[in-house]
């Protein structure tokens, strides 16, 4: 279940439906996904698209999605270090950035127009859709591994418009999972 947080409140959100209506105030829509039958996480490509197809399809019919992939992204993966220093800087797509995490984590920070920025550390099942124009970053966490299938409604829309505002370098990209939560409680 992604977790949120405004770090310049030091507020953080939890729970399916508390974190949707936080998302869906600065524009940001989420949901959970659940495949149509099980499908192991390292499955093939095409079985991961399969196991969400009609997932994939309502949100392609709604959103005026043409394609979907599976990116995959680990400490093996070839020059990660300058794939990722494309993602964390602040930047905006001119169409919009759909992501569901099949496996692995992922922080995102959206900076909304008139809003504090929030963060968005998400894991297996989770799907945002930030819509194009949003100012934002990413970041994996300390698995450094990702799997997630993506949307596009022109894939040469995806190419980043950088802001070079250095909001980026305040916020520290920290996914604190539940090892966060003190066992105690
Ligand atoms: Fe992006």
């Amino acid at each position: 279940m992604a977790v949120v947080r405004f770090p310049d409140e030091g507020r953080t959100v939890t729970g399916e439906a508390a974190v949707r209506e936080t998302l869906g105030r600065v524009g940001i829509d989420y949901e959970r996904w659940q495949p149509s039958h099980p499908v192991p996480a390292g499955a093939p490509a095409e079985a991961v698209l399969a196991a969400y197809a009609a997932e994939i399809n309502r949100l392609k019919a709604a959103g005026g999605y043409v394609t979907a992939d599976v990116i995959d992204v680990s400490p093996e993966t070839p020059n990660l270090d300058a794939m990722l220093a494309k993602f964390r800087k602040e930047h905006w797509h001119d169409e919009d950035e759909v992501r569901f995490i099949v496996k692995g984590h992922g922080l995102f920070h959206i900076a909304p127009k008139g809003s504090d920025v929030v963060s968005i550390e998400m894991e297996a099942g989770d799907l945002i859709r930030v819509p194009r124009g949003t100012l934002h970053w990413f970041n994996l966490c300390g698995d450094k591994t990702v799997r997630a299938i993506r949307l596009f409604q022109d894939v040469s829309g995806w190419a980043p418009h950088y802001t070079d505002s250095g909001v980026d370098a305040g916020y520290q990209p920290v996914c604190f999972g539940v090892q966060y939560i003190p066992a105690d409680i």
